[in-house]
């Protein structure tokens, strides 16, 4: 018997390995050498093993391989490669390079100077860090499992062999394979149906590159919200939705209006259960977003118009390389308050504006100290993760930077280029350099008499003098309502008629949590806000506990912490719990209990922060 098992383990690795490895370097995160072969589609054919927590299958890679080379050369990382196959038929040799951290594997394929197809037969590990497999008990419904999928920066490469690069796009189809209780989605057309067969095609005609790449598979419904968007969520979670985007078509169409036609067909929102590590993600087509924004009064939908502008910036014009992160999401956050302005008024978007202006200058603070060079615009990310620069430089610094130009030039001029360039670089990809080129050309050249100190904004640490200024009415009110309760310590200072949710984080955030030791409790009886539901009232609050020590809230900072997966609210609450020993502590034996429960995305960061890595 064991002879038996051994030869055929023996025979199920045995494949022809590459002679002579070509040296293998990385550039902009990726080994691909998509300088040499052009990948010009993906066609997946997957299965969605929940027992064993794997996808397999094969992924067949169309190429052209313009440079006659005799490697093609992928990003892999925690893959299992079982062969491979040019043109469906012939057997072909590959390696695996030496793991490198962050980056994952090489895989290197013989090829032939007029290869076209190559089929990678390959199954996906449980550690995959891109796929996160859920337990039914961290779903809504508690009665069945889910997975969603996460490529953004480089992981794409842990459940699909690919040239894991932003420069490199490519259209792609696949067949999902899933127990029939589920229904599969992807960042790519399909008829949404659930079938008998638990067998799904999706097809993604607009060429995107790999970190677009998404699968969700859980106990989903669908409802619509207009003629081509709506919702997909858990049963559970629909109706809520649903009433929290009713605005959704009025926020294409709206954004549709400021900068051109909305390129990819359908746009719907997944929403999905509380571990997904971020606020959303733009998977074209389908954004995925995280049940927190589920506030019941329509106060945190900016995400939602965030993740739709990225349909344009981002996912139509994308950052060439990692470095030029800002023009992906500097541009997002840019275009997702003009569509909060269209659709809401001034006022609103200046609240908006002005609590990620404030959010910036800490950051920019903090990292003045820690490291000053990722301040920049333009990052140097070579031999790091890129998630390192997933901060409010790119976000926000990066929209700063363009209202400074809307300020010089004039909203019509301005608006004028924004819809030119989406135009002109629309399925490409941008540098820095690339952007650079064209503002000159198409706008400074037209306004001389403008000062746009681009060089300074983008190449320089810091924050530039000209960096514009938000005047929100509506929180100078509440800042003036915070310094009188700061001073006087009377709750009837503060008066909060009319509060929508960015009143309440403009209020915390103006509290000197010195000056108010002795008024938490106050405070908090007055508002209830320990047990407040809304997630970013409940992280600004938790962190002004946590600073006064205010005990009574440490249960629900605990609950928090259990129940939300959004690294965006645990980072703030770990990082102040571990400022002192005792919060060190409270927070490691929180982070001990709950960490399996969070995504590999979230859990690295809060290890980092808690010294346990
Ligand atoms: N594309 C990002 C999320 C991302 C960036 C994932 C880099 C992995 C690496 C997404 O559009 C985003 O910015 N999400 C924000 C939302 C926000 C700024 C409204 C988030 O998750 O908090
Ligand atoms: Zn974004």
């Amino acid at each position: 018997m064991f002879t038996l098992l051994a030869s055929l383990a023996l025979v199920s690795c045995t494949h022809k390995t590459i002679q002579h490895m070509p040296t293998l370097s990385a550039k902009n995160h990726s080994f691909a050498n998509y300088d040499s072969v052009t990948l010009k589609h993906i066609h997946l054919d997957l299965a969605v093993d929940f027992d064993h927590k794997k996808l397999s299958g094969k992924a067949i890679l169309n190429i052209d391989n313009h440079s006659g080379t005799q490697y093609l050369i992928l990003d892999t990382k925690q893959l299992h490669i079982d062969k491979v196959l040019l043109e469906d038929k012939v057997e072909a040799a590959f390696s695996l390079g030496k793991e490198q951290t962050h980056l994952g594997q090489a895989l290197v394929i013989a090829i032939e100077k007029n290869t076209k197809q190559v089929a990678v037969y390959y199954h996906t590990s449980p550690e995959a860090e891109a796929l996160m497999w859920l337990s039914p008990e961290q779903t809504a419904g508690k009665k069945h499992p889910f997975l969603f999928t996460q490529s953004q920066a480089i992981l794409a490469r842990t459940w699909v062999p690919c040239m894991d690069a932003p420069a490199v796009r490519f259209t792609y189809s696949a067949d999902i394979t899933c127990d029939t209780a589920f229904l599969p989605l992807m960042s790519a057309q399909n008829n949404f149906e659930k079938n008998k067969q638990g067998k799904y095609h999706f097809e993604m005609p607009q060429p995107i590159p790999s970190y677009l790449l998404a699968l969700a598979v859980g106990h989903l419904e669908f409802q619509s919200l207009g003629e081509n968007c709506g919702v997909f969520a858990e049963p559970e979670m629909l109706e809520k939705s649903a009433y929290e985007f009713v605005d959704l078509s009025k926020m294409i169409a709206g954004a549709s209006e400021l900068y051109g036609e909305y390129a990819w067909g359908r746009y719907d929102v997944l929403v999905l259960p509380p571990s997904f590590p971020f606020g959303g993600m733009e998977n074209p087509r389908i954004t995925f977003a995280t049940p927190t924004i589920i506030a019941g009064d329509r106060s945190l939908v900016s995400l939602i118009a965030h993740e739709l502008a990225h349909s344009w910036s981002g996912n139509l014009v994308t950052n060439q390389t990692w470095d030029d992160f800002w023009l992906n999401e500097g541009f997002t956050v840019y275009f997702e308050e003009r569509i909060m302005e269209k659709l809401y008024g001034k006022p609103y978007a200046d609240m908006l504006s002005e609590l990620s202006l404030g959010e910036l200058k800490v950051t920019v603070d903090d990292l003045m100290t820690s490291a000053p060079g990722d301040t920049k615009l333009k990052l140097n990310l070579a031999g790091r993760n890129p998630d390192d620069g997933v901060t409010d430089i790119a976000y926000v610094k990066g929209c700063m930077f363009l209202k400074m130009i809307e300020e010089q030039v004039g909203r019509p001029a301005w608006d004028e280029f924004v819809k030119a360039y989406f135009n002109h670089f629309k399925f490409q990809t941008v540098t820095t350099d690339d952007f650079i080129d064209y503002l000159k050309e198409n706008l400074i050249a037209k306004h001389p008499k403008a000062n746009i100190n681009y060089e300074e904004w983008i190449f320089n640490i810091g924050l530039p003098k000209n960096c514009p200024e938000i005047n929100s009415t509506e929180l100078k009110r509440v800042a003036a309502m915070a310094a009188d309760f700061n001073n006087n310590h009377a709750i009837k200072a503060i008066d909060t008629a009319g509060f929508t949710t960015h009143h309440w984080l403009y209020l915390l955030r103006n509290l000197n949590a010195d000056s108010i030791k002795n008024d938490m409790k106050v405070l908090d009886s007055a508002f209830n806000l320990t047990a407040s539901t809304n997630a970013e009232i409940q992280c600004d609050w938790y962190v002004l506990c946590i600073k006064n020590n205010y005990q009574t809230a440490y249960p629900s900072i605990e609950n928090y912490l259990s129940n939300v997966g959004r690294r965006k609210f645990l980072k703030p609450v770990y990082d102040n719990l571990a400022k002192t020993p005792e919060g060190l502590k409270f927070g490691k034996q929180i982070f001990e209990k709950v960490k399996d429960s969070y995504h590999a995305v979230s859990r690295n960061t809060i290890a980092g922060i808690l010294h346990l890595q």
